[in-house]
């Protein structure tokens, strides 16, 4: 596997990241996930857009973004995958320096590493996935896509052990996001989604579908939706990078739109991978 790590394309095995990375030590970074189909990256100025903005709320300086396009560019090609479907992730640190809380004095360059792996999917999205509900104990900058993930982990993980590919995140009676995953819901024919806030991540995906949505003449809001709303959705679906639109079945035990893909969430699928 050829991999890129601050500046160059080298064997996996060959990378060596400080022990002093502020990625290491205090989950100070960005990332993004990219994604190919069939060799062609997918919304690439979007993941550079939202890498900037990321990097930007962070305040970490010396990242340049064309270097970053080509870099996404380049992976599949230098992994086999250049007419493969291909995830390309990179994350950017603060850099290595003994560890403080404050930025580093003087500044670090940042630390920058990315692969591409083929995309295995793990579920069957002709039969959709279940979901648990869980309380949001994320922070409240979840527009900012940090590696800081530990509150995603343990929601995650929650959810595969109680049987289920997602936990919703809950706050205020709010459902806004997966711990990895936008969210979608049907009521009555119009799509909603959760509106842009310092909440949730502003998913490539969901902006594409939104677009989709409009595009296609279906009626398409951008509301919060309460959980107990939520119960009484026709439909339920997820959307992100690998899994597209992907149809909820089950939500917390119970089933969604009687345990089938419902017809608007399998429409939009079809749309969004037409336009891929
Ligand atoms: N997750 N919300 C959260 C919290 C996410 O982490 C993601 C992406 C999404 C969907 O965004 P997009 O459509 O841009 O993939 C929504 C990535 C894939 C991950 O952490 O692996």
């Amino acid at each position: 596997m050829i991999v890129y790590f601050n500046g160059s394309y080298q064997p996996k095995d060959a990378v060596r990241v400080s022990p002093d990375d502020r990625g290491f030590l205090l989950g100070d970074g960005a990332y993004e996930v990219g994604r190919t189909y069939g060799g062609r990256f997918y919304a690439l100025d979007r993941h550079l857009d939202r890498l900037a903005y990321s990097l930007r709320e962070l305040r970490i300086s010396g990242v340049e973004l064309e270097v970053v396009r080509g870099v996404f560019q380049e992976l599949p090609r230098r992994n086999d995958l250049a007419t493969r479907d291909a995830l390309v992730y990179l994350q950017v640190t603060r850099g290595a320096a003994a560890r403080t809380h404050g930025f580093p004095a003087p500044a670090v360059p940042p630390t920058l590493y990315a692969y591409a792996a083929p995309i295995v999917p793990r579920v069957d999205p002709s039969a959709g996935v279940s979901v648990i509900t869980l309380p949001d104990r994320r922070w409240a900058r979840c527009d900012i896509k940090t590696i800081s993930l530990v509150a995603n982990c343990l929601a995650n993980q929650e959810a595969q052990e109680a049987g289920a590919f997602e936990a919703l995140l809950v706050r205020d009676g709010v459902v806004l996001e997966g711990s990895h995953t936008s969210l979608f819901a049907v009521f009555g024919g119009e799509i909603r989604t959760a509106p842009l806030t310092n909440y949730i991540l502003p998913g490539i995906t969901r902006g594409a579908l939104l677009e989709i949505c409009r595009a296609a003449g279906i009626p398409a809001v951008e509301r919060p939706i309460q959980l107990e709303q939520l119960r009484q959705a026709d439909e339920v679906f997820l959307a992100g990078t690998t899994i597209e639109a992907l149809a909820v079945v089950r939500l917390d035990g119970q089933p969604v739109a009687g345990g089938k893909p419902g017809p608007l969430t399998r429409r939009l699928r079809e749309l969004f991978l037409r336009q891929t």
